[in-house]
């Protein structure tokens, strides 16, 4: 049972949405800025494009001082933009002007983008450009260290989980789903892999901050989800879907 705090007007919220990867969280996080008129920004988007850059331009082995450099320096350069060209009117990421969405989510980007995140310079870029939504508010952010780093003061904080097998399911099926090709296998590693990665690495972990709801959506669909959200949101700040 919730308590009832405090009306809010729904252009004030900060919900942040960490967890680990292939739970959905960016699935639900659009969903929630729909219903709600929310800026959403999926900061995975944003790691997942700086690693584009790195492996067009042959930089992306972070254990190679020549390559962190020759990125960091190519990054002063290049610009990211979230533009409303999705079908549904959700925002997708350009490079330059250039739309590469789809070529963010491949599995070459997915299988690179945890060593590439964990750079703190990759980290700071990122941060700053995080740090101009925040001075919007009405945001839904989601991620792996928005409650924790990005927003601390968040004034909701989930934290996303579900089993790894089911997990690699979905994101199979989602890759099959898109007419691509997938080994199970393969993404299941892929995943036990980047939870590994994203909870150990020594720059802003993967962890749930103290405060964080625990969504545990193994057995939820995303109706399920909508409902659970919607009832803390009513019952927090008297919200409702507009
Ligand atoms: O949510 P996603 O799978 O698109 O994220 C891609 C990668 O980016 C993931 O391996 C972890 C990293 N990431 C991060 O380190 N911090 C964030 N705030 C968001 C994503």
């Amino acid at each position: 049972m919730f308590v009832l705090y405090t009306s809010m007007d729904k252009r004030d919220i900060i919900i942040a949405i960490d967890g680990h990867s292939s739970t959905g969280k960016s699935t639900f996080a659009k969903a929630i800025s729909k219903s709600y008129g929310l800026i959403y920004v999926d900061t995975g988007a944003l790691y997942r494009g700086v690693t584009l850059v790195a492996a067009r331009n042959n930089a992306s082995n972070m254990e190679s001082r020549h390559d962190i450099e020759k990125l960091s320096d190519i990054l002063q350069n290049v610009s990211f933009e979230f533009l409303k060209t999705a079908p549904d009117g959700s925002g997708e990421l350009h490079l330059n002007g250039e739309n590469i969405e789809k070529e963010i989510r491949s599995l070459e980007i997915a299988q690179k983008v945890s060593e590439v995140a964990s750079q703190p310079f990759v980290r700071d870029f990122v941060d700053s450009i995080l740090k101009e939504y925040g001075t919007k508010r009405g945001v839904v952010m989601d991620g792996r260290d928005i409650g924790t780093v990005v927003f601390p003061d968040a004034d909701l904080k989930i934290f996303m989980t579900a089993d790894a097998s089911i997990r690699a399911r979905r994101r199979y099926n989602e890759i099959l789903a898109k007419g691509g090709v997938a080994d199970y296998q393969e993404v299941l590693e892929n995943v036990t892999e980047r939870d590994k990665m994203d909870e150990t690495r020594e720059t802003a972990p993967l962890k749930r901050a103290p405060d964080a709801i625990l969504l545990d959506n193994s057995n939820m669909t995303q109706n399920d989800q909508m409902l659970w959200i919607e009832k803390i949101l009513k019952e927090k700040w008297g919200l409702s879907p507009s």
